[in-house]
């Protein structure tokens, strides 16, 4: 185990670190500091080949100036809020639309665009820590976040999140990672399989907020139960689809009680390499990658095209700030939000 941490670049005067925590399989994840981003995970598949899985970008400025969200902490709320509005305790706090001026995406960028403060905290832990001023971005209340990513010997990547905020807020952290468990320049991910303990799903309209409606996915190419190739169904004739322009939609985790459950299992084919990812948040967002368009170069020059990776958030509902009736995201002043996610890796 060890951690080698290096200057990745500059950003407005500020130095942007870089760290790299190696375990004993030799598996590398590097991790920098702004958006508190997981750059590179490179780990040996099934012929003896270490390959890098994670589509995103080789410097500070695709980071900064061509990024969607790769590899980044995603915050304050993750995901949708439906036209930047919610209540808490009858005050409107109105936030940031940030997607086609109507809707608030992931914060509106806050933490993922910040340049977070890294510190090695073990021979195999990286914490990352951001202050978040009262009203940024509309959201209320001063926010200390804190993420620590953790590798360890088995290939387990462990994402725990903490925030505390000095006033009743709204919070919903993820890691928006995108996959290629073939390698970040093999291509598509259609054949890639995905299992998704959920039975249900968050319905969503033409611009992604959710209906409020939970469709069972029996009989619906969002029935994912079984293991399948992400490529089966998706482009079958679904209003769903169409409106997520492929899949960008909420899974709710089966059995969701706050404990560490199974979210999720990737495989890929070529690689060998089997991803499951679990939770003690109470949903997992399947994107496969649709906005991706080929027209931004990532790593080593490769386009990021469409499908060419798939990401599994996982978070609270959608749009949960205007939904009572699920798993709850306010957090009064004080009281720790905390969650982990983890990220196993196996042949
Ligand atoms: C999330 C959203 C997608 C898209 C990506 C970033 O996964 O659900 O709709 O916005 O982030 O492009």
């Amino acid at each position: 185990m060890s951690i080698k941490k290096s200057l990745y670049g500059n950003l407005n005067g500020k130095d942007v670190n870089a760290f790299v925590i190696e375990n004993n399989c030799g598996t590398k994840v590097q991790l920098i500091e702004k958006g508190a981003t997981l750059d590179k995970l490179i780990i040996k598949d099934k012929n003896g080949n270490f390959i890098d899985i994670i589509v995103g970008h080789d410097s500070l400025d695709g980071h900064v100036n061509r990024g969607d969200y790769q590899g980044v902490i995603v915050g304050q709320y993750a995901n949708r809020i439906k036209d930047g509005k919610f209540s808490i305790d009858g005050t409107e706090y109105n936030v940031t639309c940030n997607e086609k001026g109507i809707t608030c995406l992931h914060g509106g960028g806050e933490y993922s665009s910040a340049v977070w403060c890294g510190e090695e905290i073990s021979e195999n832990a990286v914490l990352f820590t951001y202050h978040s001023p009262d009203g940024t971005e509309g959201f209320p209340g001063n926010v200390d976040v804190k993420v620590t990513y953790t590798l360890t010997d088995n290939n387990d990547l462990e994402l725990e999140y903490r925030a505390v905020s000095d006033k009743k807020t709204v919070i919903n952290l993820t890691n928006h990672a995108y996959f290629n468990l073939n390698g970040f320049d093999s291509g598509d991910v259609l054949s890639h399989t995905v299992k998704i303990n959920a039975d249900r799903f968050t319905a969503i309209d033409e611009v992604s907020i959710p209906t409020g409606e939970l469709p069972e996915v029996k009989g619906t190419p969002f029935d994912f139960t079984e293991e399948k190739t992400i490529g089966r169904d998706i482009n079958a004739d679904s209003l769903q689809l169409k409106n997520g322009n492929g899949y960008d939609h909420n899974f709710c985790i089966s059995g969701f009680d706050g404990t560490l459950k199974t979210a999720a299992v990737a495989k890929a084919d070529k690689s060998g390499i089997t991803m499951e990812v679990k939770t003690d948040l109470p949903g997992v967002q399947l994107y496969t990658g649709n906005f991706l368009d080929g027209s931004v170069k990532g790593k080593n020059g490769v386009p990021m095209t469409q499908r060419c990776a798939f990401c599994l958030e996982t978070q609270v509902y959608p749009d949960t700030p205007n939904h009572p009736e699920w798993p709850g995201c306010i957090y009064d002043a004080g009281e720790e939000y905390i969650s982990h996610t983890v990220f196993s890796f196996s042949l």
